[in-house]
């Protein structure tokens, strides 16, 4: 079959369409034949090895060569002792090692899977489940957001902000979008009340203060953090520099004590609930994937080189075409 190989850390040259060895599912496994694969950032932390927790996949090289975590696609076959999926399903849910997808076929338990609505179509359904579950996780679940309550997402014009922005429009919070000059437009036409462009105005110092912010993209102080938090408010870091999370894991318990400022990290934890949840939502119409732009599969180089070089609007899709390959 063919797949998107790296064989080391690098920038999307060191990406090469390869024949490789079709996977075999094991006994509590399925085998998928992929329609649709969406791009992360946690595709381009795995290609570049950078920050310092994407090396968690071989320090110097990494250890699984194909990137892409979020498939859907049909079940071709099924392990003897897999029970949650059939041949002929149509599937999708994030990939265990958040690896493999960028290929024709994949293999996965499909423990936080669910069925593809049929009216959704494969690349709605890929550009779903970690962006929304993030978005959910840290909007309802932590964040427990309120009406009235203001919210700040930083990297909110990327792939899991673009769903928190309007999953805090929906629960009735003044939300506050942060990313590049370029998406500042995009971010209002997803509901955000202000933007802010990182490059001209930083949050932490312009003296307001928010009930929550969401981070995508932390690499600031926890100091700062607590700063921009009203008293009680919750910050969660979602994605960013290594020395901010550690920052945080020591720094926030003392920041909660002394100053009433919940500065923590998110870790998201993937579940079928909460996919099947999120799904019926932008299946109704409540929450929509935006996809900016569709790429075949041998253009995952340049699907990956745009959302490096951060002009990526909402989710990518690499869609996966048989009949050609
Ligand atoms: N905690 C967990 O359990 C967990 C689980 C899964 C994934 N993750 C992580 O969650 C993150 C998800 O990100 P995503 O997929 O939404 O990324 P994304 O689609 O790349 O969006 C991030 C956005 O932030 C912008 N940005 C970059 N630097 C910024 C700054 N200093 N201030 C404000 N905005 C900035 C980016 O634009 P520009 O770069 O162009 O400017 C981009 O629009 C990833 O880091 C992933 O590894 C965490």
């Amino acid at each position: 079959m063919k797949a998107v190989v790296n064989t080391t850390y690098g920038s999307p040259d060191v990406l090469q369409l390869k024949d490789v060895v079709k996977p075999v599912p094991a006994d509590h496994e399925i085998l998928i034949k992929v329609h649709a694969v969406s791009v992360n950032r946690s595709d381009w932390e795995g290609l570049t090895g950078r920050p310092l927790y994407a090396r968690m996949n071989g320090l110097r090289k990494p250890r699984r060569q194909i990137l892409g975590s979020d498939v859907a696609g049909r079940v071709e076959a099924a392990g003897k002792d897999h029970t949650d999926f059939q041949p002929g399903d149509e599937v999708f849910g994030e990939m265990e090692s958040y690896s493999g997808g960028f290929a024709e076929y994949v293999c996965t338990r499909g423990r936080d899977w669910a069925l593809k609505p049929p009216d959704m179509t494969f690349e709605e359904a890929a550009a779903i489940p970690q962006a929304a579950v993030i978005a959910l996780q840290g909007i309802r679940d932590q964040g427990q957001v309120q009406s009235g309550q203001s919210v700040l997402i930083n990297g909110a014009g990327g792939g899991a902000g673009t769903f928190a922005i309007q999953l805090a429009k929906s629960y009735g919070a003044d939300v506050t979008g942060v990313d590049n000059a370029g998406k500042l437009d995009f971010m209002r036409s997803l509901g955000a009340d202000h933007v802010l462009d990182y490059a001209r105005e930083d949050f932490t110092r312009n003296g307001r203060q928010y009930d929550l912010i969401l981070d995508l993209v932390a690499d600031r102080s926890a100091f700062a953090y607590a700063r921009a938090l009203k008293p009680g408010g919750r910050y969660y870091a979602v994605g960013g520099s290594v020395a901010t999370f550690l920052q945080i894991l020591v720094l926030g318990p003392w920041l909660r004590m002394t100053r009433n400022r919940n500065v923590r990290v998110l870790v998201v934890h993937r579940n079928r609930k909460d996919l099947v949840y999120v799904t019926e939502l932008c299946r109704t119409g409540k929450l929509v994937p935006v996809i900016e732009r569709s790429y075949p599969l041998s253009e995952v180089p340049q699907a990956l080189r745009h959302l490096g070089e951060g002009r990526a609007k909402g989710k990518l899709v690499i869609t996966v075409d048989h009949a050609n390959s």
